[in-house]
């Protein structure tokens, strides 16, 4: 009764920002992402009748905080099997963790999907999608690998809200680097940032009601491989999210100086014609998506910038893997 998963990290392009149901972590807004290739999490689940509680491991320490959404997602995939096993997991993040980058996202797809096999359910991609998700909003993207795109639903039990493959990642390699602008924990998460931003941001009902046209932008972009529209697209949903955070009582300014010098670097390359947008979350680092061709150029551009800490690169993954 145990078994291995690998999921890869993501990012989003057209952001997931707010939850119109708390307890089933339902998002208020569908989203559009890509799987990146090196950012991943392994993780070991073991169900052990010896155990009396779920008990986790990330990267060698105990967490006690995240571990509430760690049974909710196992007691879901425990009542499918019809077992009260406890589970010990073990994840193990090849990123820090501390860097300020999404490991929610891998951690909880490679979760869901090692107690799926540990438990011999079985179940399908989408099924996984909609456990994952309880654990983390972005985690039921990183089932799949290539582009996806999460579903907003209209159900109130969440059954039509999960993630599905939009194209594959050898279909449009396009690659990804992150300039680490700062490294140490953000204060706000991403979750109860944006619990916040939907109670008081002001723009925040303007988020909610212009995103449906991102999404179809986005996805006619990825569908014709029309990297300016996509870059368009996705450069403005990310300072949409930004600006419904920043008029959030008390306000959430995620970024620091350098994270600014950086979109300006990106923005500038653009506009001399190198095929490069930026992305960014709810931390201080900058994702910056370009085609091949462009990878030497903006790694050299972004490392030049005072206060880069360092700049990883990656291409695009799969979807999560039994190991
Ligand atoms: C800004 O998936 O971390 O990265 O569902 O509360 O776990 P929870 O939130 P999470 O939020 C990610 C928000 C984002 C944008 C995105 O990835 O779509």
């Amino acid at each position: 009764m145990q078994a291995t998963a690998r999921a890869r990290s993501n990012i989003a392009l057209v952001k997931y920002w707010g939850k119109r149901d708390a307890a089933l972590n339902l998002p208020a807004v569908g989203s559009i992402s890509i799987t990146l290739d090196q950012l991943w999490s392994d993780t070991h689940v073991q169900f052990d009748e010896a155990l009396t509680k779920d008990d986790l491991l990330l990267d060698g320490h105990r967490q006690e905080q995240q571990s509430m959404r760690v049974t909710a997602c196992l007691d879901i995939l425990r009542e499918l099997a019809g077992t009260k096993l406890r589970a010990r997991i073990e994840s193990a993040n090849n990123f820090p963790t501390a860097a300020g980058l999404a490991s929610s996202a891998s951690g909880f797809a490679a979760l869901v999907a090692a107690a799926d096999a540990a438990l011999d359910l079985q179940l399908g991609p989408r099924e996984l999608s909609i456990i994952a998700r309880r654990g983390s909003g972005s985690a039921a993207r990183s089932i799949f690998g290539g582009f996806v795109e999460m579903h907003v639903g209209v159900e109130r039990d969440g059954t039509d809200s999960y993630a599905e493959p939009l194209l594959d990642r050898q279909d449009w390699p396009l690659h990804v680097l992150v300039a680490i602008t700062a490294r140490g924990r953000k204060e706000i998460s991403s979750g109860s940032g944006m619990t916040q931003s939907a109670s008081t941001s002001p723009y925040f009902e303007a988020w909610v009601k212009t995103h449906p046209a991102d999404l179809d932008a986005a996805r006619q972009a990825i569908f014709a491989r029309d990297f300016d529209h996509l870059a368009d697209v996705s450069e403005q949903s990310c300072f949409k999210m930004h600006a419904a955070a920043i008029a959030t009582d008390p306000p959430l300014l995620y970024w620091n100086g350098v994270t600014v010098d950086c979109i300006h670097a990106v923005r500038a390359l653009r506009r001399r014609g190198v095929p490069v947008f930026f992305t960014n979350d709810a931390g201080p680092q900058i994702k910056a998506i370009c085609e091949a061709s462009a990878v030497n150029e903006v790694q050299a551009v972004l490392a030049d910038i005072p206060g880069v800490l360092e700049v990883l690169q990656t291409g695009l993954g799969p979807g999560v893997e039994i190991r």
